[in-house]
């Protein structure tokens, strides 16, 4: 790997899941006009992340990290934006009251738009079309014309990131996170659940903190921590020649910042360490994310972290773990001890999604006690080895889809047809999303206890 990082270096390196667009000329064009656009994020801000992020790292904190699997032009509306909003923020409080440390909520949002995919075309009878890349790249219609590669595409893709980014920030920062509105919502989710009674007590335990906040006068109008909320955006930084056009010098630190979004990371198919994904992720000084699966062994990591992170930057990395359930225990625990050995600081988080797509009916799904069952594991296994269990990384919407099966309302195969509306992977629904928190608060409730137990038994 050469030492000379451009924010256009990563041309010269073998490449992984590149789209082959027909027409260079318009490709260059629609880059060259990004690059003049104004950036979509600010570099202060990702350096904020880092910050919350590196807190995580050393144990204080957690990271909910969700959202869509892929982002779509059609589906672009106030209506998914609030609702996918109102949804992670009820997960965060969830998530907040039961590990009594900050949540970092990162979204995958306001640029999810590009996919790593596993065969290059797709075969439907006679005909055989470039797959389906994302919004970003083609269209999803299996036709000639929609599915070739279109750089204007990402003129739009840009564009609807920023009108969504816009609400977003408003959403956060304008009140309509108001701790009262996100507990009320939360309450009609319990009232309304089957599985009612297992989230009773938590959920009367925040009432009654809120009860309590008020009765002293600590309310949401004279506290702007309480109608407030920090949020960030995050997406898989795979079309890099988008993301180079975004790619700008921040004039307060002379660091180079992919300005596309706060966080990005690198996919479980675009990781080799002398390729182009790692050559641009080295040069930015952005969070990082990693997704690390079944494939990827402990030498292998501790390379990648080498090069995505030398001097050891708490916060810098984000390792996303996403290895099927029932394969944790046999992969996490190398990777650990790899990491602690050597001394490395990163934040451990899980995906209980990419390891756990299966087909049913001829749909993508994914079964929600594996999903459940990959989170448990990865909690068990930090548990053993002494570590913090960090964060989740979901695919998830505010809708009431039917695509992933299980859950508390036991979506059925037959169900899938129902309302199966995602553009790319399956994702948990509202009702879904909302119960795995609870049932992550439980684990987060039992590492903390644990971790009482153990600073009471130093103190002995
Ligand atoms: C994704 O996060 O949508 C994805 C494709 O994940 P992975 O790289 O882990 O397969
Ligand atoms: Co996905």
């Amino acid at each position: 790997m050469s030492k000379k990082w451009t924010p256009a270096s990563w041309r010269t390196k073998p490449i992984e899941q590149a789209p082959v667009f027909p027409d260079l000329e318009a490709l260059g064009a629609v880059e060259a006009r990004l690059a003049t656009y104004p950036p979509l994020v600010f570099a202060g801000e990702a350096r904020q992340l880092q910050t919350q992020l590196a807190a995580v790292a050393d144990g204080q904190g957690f990271l909910l990290q969700g959202g869509d699997c892929a982002e779509s032009f059609a589906e672009h509306g106030a209506d998914n934006i609030r609702d996918f909003f109102r949804v992670f923020l009820q997960m965060a409080v969830v998530l907040t009251f039961a590990a009594k440390s900050p949540v970092v909520k990162v979204g995958r949002i306001a640029g999810q738009f590009a996919k790593p995919r596993s065969a290059p075309t797709e075969r439907q009878g006679d005909v055989e079309l470039p797959s389906y890349r994302g919004d970003v790249i083609n269209g999803m219609e299996f036709t000639a014309e929609a599915r070739t590669p279109d750089p204007m595409r990402q003129a739009m893709a840009y564009r609807q990131s920023a009108a969504t980014l816009n609400l977003l920030r408003a959403f956060a920062q304008g009140g309509y996170a108001n701790l009262d509105h996100v507990h009320q919502w939360m309450l009609g989710f319990v009232a309304d659940s089957p599985q009612r009674e297992r989230y009773e007590t938590l959920a009367d335990q925040i009432t009654e903190t809120l009860s309590f906040m008020r009765a002293i006068g600590i309310e949401p109008d004279s506290n702007p921590e309480l109608r407030q909320t920090d949020f960030f955006t995050s997406h898989e930084a795979l079309l890099l020649g988008y993301e180079q056009a975004l790619t700008r010098v921040d004039s307060t630190t002379g660091d180079w910042y992919a300005t596309s979004g706060h966080m990005i990371w690198i996919g479980d198919r675009t990781r080799q360490p002398d390729h182009a994904h790692v050559e641009y992720c080295r040069g930015i000084k952005n969070p990082l994310g990693l997704k690390c699966g079944p494939s990827l062994e402990p030498d292998g990591l501790l390379r990648l972290i080498d090069l995505l992170n030398p001097q050891n930057e708490p916060g810098r990395l984000t390792l996303i773990c996403r290895f099927g359930a029932g394969q944790v225990g046999a992969k996490l625990p190398a990777l650990i001890r790899a990491v602690e050995c050597e001394g490395r600081t990163v934040l451990w988080s899980c995906d209980p999604m990419h390891g756990n797509t299966v087909s049913l009916n001829s749909y993508k799904t994914r079964p929600f006690d594996k999903i459940l069952s990959e989170v448990e594991d990865f909690f068990a296994v930090h548990r053993a080895e002494g570590t913090h269990a960090g964060g989740v990384h979901v695919e998830m919407t505010g809708k009431n889809v039917t695509e992933c099966t299980g859950g508390a309302r036991a979506i059925s195969a037959d169900d899938l047809s129902d309302r199966y509306h995602t553009h790319c992977d399956p994702r948990l629904n509202a009702e879904q999303a909302l119960e795995l928190a609870f049932l992550i608060a439980e684990l987060l409730k039992r590492e903390r206890s644990a971790r009482e137990i153990k600073v009471a038994a130093q103190a002995w």
